[in-house]
């Protein structure tokens, strides 16, 4: 039996590492990672490591390595096929098989139609179905004129089991894709339905406009008050945002976006003319949601509801904005009374109040230092230098630069205590942060590819002279990282069959490098690839010389040395 790699892929996608090896071992959370004492040798001082980011585990004792499959296989004793049926038990996946044909689910294009048709099928709903007048009704009452109703392409799902089944599942290929797309679902008895049923419908579009999911709303108290699409190979809830492409005319105007937490949110604000609102589909903020962001506007506003809820989605919204803060970006909190959301307040005061909150909001710095000095007293010589130590892990995730010594000579000014006291690092230990120090720079392009492999695709090729198995690894990293994208380091080192490369590259992908934003790294990669570049033309260069001292250069010998010559003297 051959199992499909995509099959393979999908199923490593679905599996929680953490999870999966904590039925087995122990993990306990450390920084970003999980350690454990090594189940594969006998320890005391725990150095098994596994990393929920990268998705594998790897023993700085005795350098075992690998996936969830390579767990399996390792731990349970299993031959490859074994851990893939077990694992795929746990994510309860049925194995394909290669000749089972190319299932149609796996393939996105006919997803996007299927979403569109749907999305055209509910909107018509809204204008048709006999029972469509208590959702018009329910949208009038919530202030939503026609136009916007429009513009945001909202539907109806009508009350019925069948409804979208009756109207786009004509055959079994039908029904299969619309179970893919999350539209019908199939219970443990076989029977399939519809998953959205008497409910508004709000399509969630891409930036590109492509209906990518949609959530729906209940017309009463009933719940869940929204009920959204899940997870598909088109729609990720940490990668989207509701309003990107109804706002997308007008935000490249917009001084600042405004991110809010619901659909009705982004519309009701949109309607009274703020048409820069984006929510996050009820889920954290997550780095994704801010590479996004950013490259809408460099001034962010968050802005939260007043509860207790809300506090706690900025504080997280807070911390993962932190690695983003290197002078460029401008990021702001604006808390809204209690009871109110930006749709019932931009109701009720209109659009020049909201945007003169907004304008008032509290700045990133401000938040920080005041949510951690808000249980401390600072009249206190106790009370600053607990400030300053509680700071001291968040200060770490801002990039260096002039944002970071701001903030420091302003936390200076307030305490009084000054940079050389509370800079001052933990003692050396071998943590994946110190691993770094010493390594060469062929090893560190390695490290920074593993972390943001989609550097690959902005960086053009180095093509290094393969000099060494570094060099040689580095180019092979390249060629797959530009050709597939795996979405985590343990899918990633599937790609290569021997150990020996394997284990090297699980060893770099431990390794944390202490820049903390892609921007950087970008620049830093790139700087590495220079210098490798300066050194092999060096290098050739010598042994051109050597060689002109015994023999006759050739032709072209001559030509390039007189290149690298020329070039050698103008830097
Ligand atoms: P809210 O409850 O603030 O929603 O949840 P809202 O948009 O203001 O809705 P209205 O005004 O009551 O109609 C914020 C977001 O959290 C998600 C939705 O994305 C919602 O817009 N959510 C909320 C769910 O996914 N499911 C729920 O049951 C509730
Ligand atoms: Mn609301």
């Amino acid at each position: 039996m051959k199992i499909p790699q995509s099959f393979i892929d999908q199923l490593l996608q679905r599996t929680d590492i953490i999870d999966l090896i904590s039925t087995y071992v122990p993990l306990k959370q450390k920084g970003n990672n999980y350690l454990a004492c090594c189940p594969f040798h006998g320890e005391k001082t725990p150095s098994f490591s596994v990393s929920p980011t990268k998705q594998f585990y790897y023993c700085f004792g005795c350098g075992v390595n690998g996936n969830a499959i390579g767990f399996l296989m390792a731990h349970e004793h299993l031959e490859f096929l074994e851990a893939v049926q077990e694992l795929s038990k746990r994510c309860g996946l049925e194995i394909p098989t290669e000749n089972a044909g190319a299932a149609p689910s796996q393939n996105t294009p006919l997803l996007y139609e299927y979403l569109s048709s749907a999305q055209h099928f509910f909107q018509q709903q809204l204008k048709q179905h006999p029972k469509a007048s208590q959702a018009i009704e329910y949208l009038k009452k919530r202030g939503l004129s026609g136009e916007t109703a429009k513009i945001f392409s909202l539907g109806f799902s009508p009350p019925e089991w069948d409804g979208l089944y009756n109207a786009l599942g004509k055959t079994a290929a039908d029904r299969t894709a619309l179970q893919n797309a999350g539209l019908l679902i199939k219970n443990e008895q076989g029977r399939v339905y519809d998953r959205f049923r008497g409910r508004i419908i709000f399509p969630i579009r891409d930036h590109r406009g492509r209906v990518i999911g949609f959530g729906g709303r209940v017309m009463d108290n009933e719940e869940p008050k929204y009920l959204n699409s899940p997870e598909t190979p088109v729609f990720q809830k940490g990668q989207a945002l509701y309003g990107l492409y109804e706002n997308k005319s007008y935000l490249p105007n917009a001084s600042y976006v405004l991110i809010v937490e619901g659909y009705m949110d982004v519309i009701g604000l949109f309607q009274h003319g703020i048409r820069y609102a984006l929510a996050t589909l009820g889920t954290a903020t997550t780095p994704h949601h801010l590479r996004i962001l950013l490259r809408q506007s460099h001034h962010l506003i968050f802005c939260f509801d007043g509860d207790r809820a809300g506090q706690e989605a900025a504080w997280r919204a807070l911390k993962v904005s932190l690695p983003y803060l290197d002078g460029s970006s401008d990021i702001r909190f604006l808390f809204l009374p209690e009871d109110e959301d930006p749709d019932s307040l931009i109701q009720k005061e209109g659009q020049a109040a909201f945007e003169q909150r907004c304008q008032n909001s509290q700045p990133l710095s401000n938040y920080l230092i005041e949510h951690i000095a808000q249980h401390l007293n600072l009249s206190t010589l106790e009370g600053k230098a607990k400030l300053m130590a509680e700071l001291q892990p968040y200060l770490t995730l801002i990039p260096e630069g002039p944002y970071l010594s701001l903030l420091k000579a302003e936390l200076e000014k307030r305490t009084g205590i000054s940079e050389a006291h509370h800079s001052r690092r933990t003692p050396a230990e071998t943590t994946p942060q110190s691993l770094w120090t010493g390594l060469s720079l062929e090893e560190q392009a390695l490290v920074h590819l593993l972390h943001y492999p989609a550097l690959a695709l902005e960086i053009p090729h180095p093509r290094l002279t393969e000099s060494s198995q570094n060099a040689r690894l580095l180019n092979q990293l390249y060629t797959v990282l530009q050709t597939t994208k795996p979405a985590h380091a343990g899918l990633l080192l599937q790609q290569w069959s021997d150990a020996d490369s394997q284990q090297q590259l699980a060893y770099f992908s431990t390794i944390e490098h202490p820049t903390h934003q892609e921007g950087n790294v970008a620049l830093e990669l790139t700087g590495i690839f220079k210098t490798l570049h300066e050194r092999e033309q060096l290098s050739i260069l010598d042994l051109l010389l050597e060689k002109a001292v015994h023999t006759e250069l050739t032709v072209e010998e001559k030509q390039q040395l007189n290149q690298l010559l020329q070039k050698n003297r103008k830097s």
